[in-house]
């Protein structure tokens, strides 16, 4: 039997009292010793549903545990490199929740604790665990796509601000609306798709249009965050953008909370020389298709892949955690893709409020 690894979560809001405590506490090689969040009921609640001994309301007690393996970072954006500073200088292994930090201080300070203290640092990119995600990867690997040169990616929505009026529409918490929030999932899957080429130059445009609106969200994803009323709406519900990378390819990107669309739709679109992949989660129920030819003629092609039988999106990314920490599986992630990622987001903000093409 493997040693367990000892799990002390900080933020007991909706992402960390669902998913990753529901993940953690049915890992066989996980043990959940300790929950954090300020609001105490919060911790407490947790604590008496999985039998979890240690309840605090500052994070810097979890960390001083030292028997702890672990810091799992679940509060608002702005904490994210605090804590997982204060965890990598104690010498934990961190687990983070994305976006990796708000802006490219914040994260190279992460960056650069994690060199230093020789431990884990992973931040969840949920989408990488998904069977298509592992299919088209490995078909760009197998050479199948050729050159991949171009990509289109987004989440957008048609009514779906999460949590108005509260941390995630405050700039100073959140760093950012829909591009900070969304774009970090769809744009870190097409990098790490298209083979992590370096970013090198950006352009984008923001738009903040439906601060006022009272229209109901459409969106189950909308319902993160408390909302406030007559709180702070100051970040932007729609974000464009074109990103060069060193290699010579690009991508376009759009990421809104609303807009006046059809319906919510999350994707990507990869276009190679031998052929292209696309996986829209409001099209053709969700299907991945290839567009490729054989013998002078065009193909399409919806591929039949296997499920892996490992669990997938959030549950997957944590138990290849686990699996990191117990030596068996390479971390996926590399904390300079996560300053890639936040490098670009900052830089479509800049251009955004400049107008300019911002060079990297
Ligand atoms: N990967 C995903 O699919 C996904 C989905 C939702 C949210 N998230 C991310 O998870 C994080 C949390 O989002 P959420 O929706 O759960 O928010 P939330 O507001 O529901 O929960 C955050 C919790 O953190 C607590 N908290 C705030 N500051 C704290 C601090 N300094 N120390 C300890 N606890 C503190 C709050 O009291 C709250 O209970 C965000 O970074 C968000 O971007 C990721």
């Amino acid at each position: 039997m493997d040693k367990k690894i000892k799990v002390g979560v900080v933020g007991i809001g909706g992402i960390g009292r669902g998913t990753h405590l529901d993940a953690w506490t049915t890992n066989p090689n996980v043990e959940v010793i300790a929950v954090c969040d300020i609001l105490r009921d919060r911790a407490e609640r947790a604590s008496q549903k999985h039998g979890i001994p240690h309840v605090f309301e500052d994070y810097k007690d979890l960390i001083a545990l030292e028997e702890l393996d672990l810091v799992d970072i679940c509060t608002p954006n702005k904490f994210h490199s605090e804590i997982a500073v204060a965890a990598l200088n104690a010498g934990k292994n961190v687990m983070c929740e994305k976006p990796d930090a708000i802006n490219n201080e914040e994260v190279l300070k992460m960056q650069q604790a994690y060199e230093k203290s020789g431990k884990l640092l992973m931040v969840m990119r949920n989408n990488r665990f998904t069977a298509e995600s592992a299919f088209v990867k490995k078909y760009v690997q197998d050479g199948k796509m050729g050159e991949v040169y171009y990509a289109k990616c987004g989440w957008v929505r048609r009514r779906g601000i999460p949590g108005k009026g509260g941390w995630f529409t405050t700039k100073e918490l959140s760093g950012g609306g829909p591009l900070i929030d969304l774009g970090v999932h769809m744009m870190d899957l097409t990098i790490w798709l298209m083979g992590n080429p370096r970013p090198v130059s950006v352009v984008g445009s923001t738009y903040s249009k439906f601060g006022e609106s009272s229209t109901k969200a459409d969106t189950v994803n909308a319902t993160f965050g408390d909302a406030k009323a007559d709180g702070i709406y100051d970040v932007e519900d729609l974000a464009t953008g074109y990103v060069k990378f060193d290699n010579g390819a690009t991508m376009v990107i759009e990421f809104s909370w609303a807009e006046n669309i059809e319906t919510e739709d999350r994707y990507y679109e990869l276009m190679g020389t031998k052929a292209g992949a696309k996986w829209h989660s409001g099209y053709n129920n969700g299907k991945l298709s290839i567009f490729g030819e054989e013998q002078g003629i065009t193909t399409n092609i919806e591929p039949n892949f296997k499920k892996s039988g490992k669990r997938e999106q959030h549950a997957g990314n944590l138990d290849h955690v686990v699996d990191c920490l117990l030596g068996k599986a390479e971390p996926i992630f590399k904390p300079q893709q996560g300053v890639d990622m936040i490098k670009i987001i900052s830089a479509i903000y800049e251009s955004a409020e400049t107008g300019k093409e911002v060079i990297l």
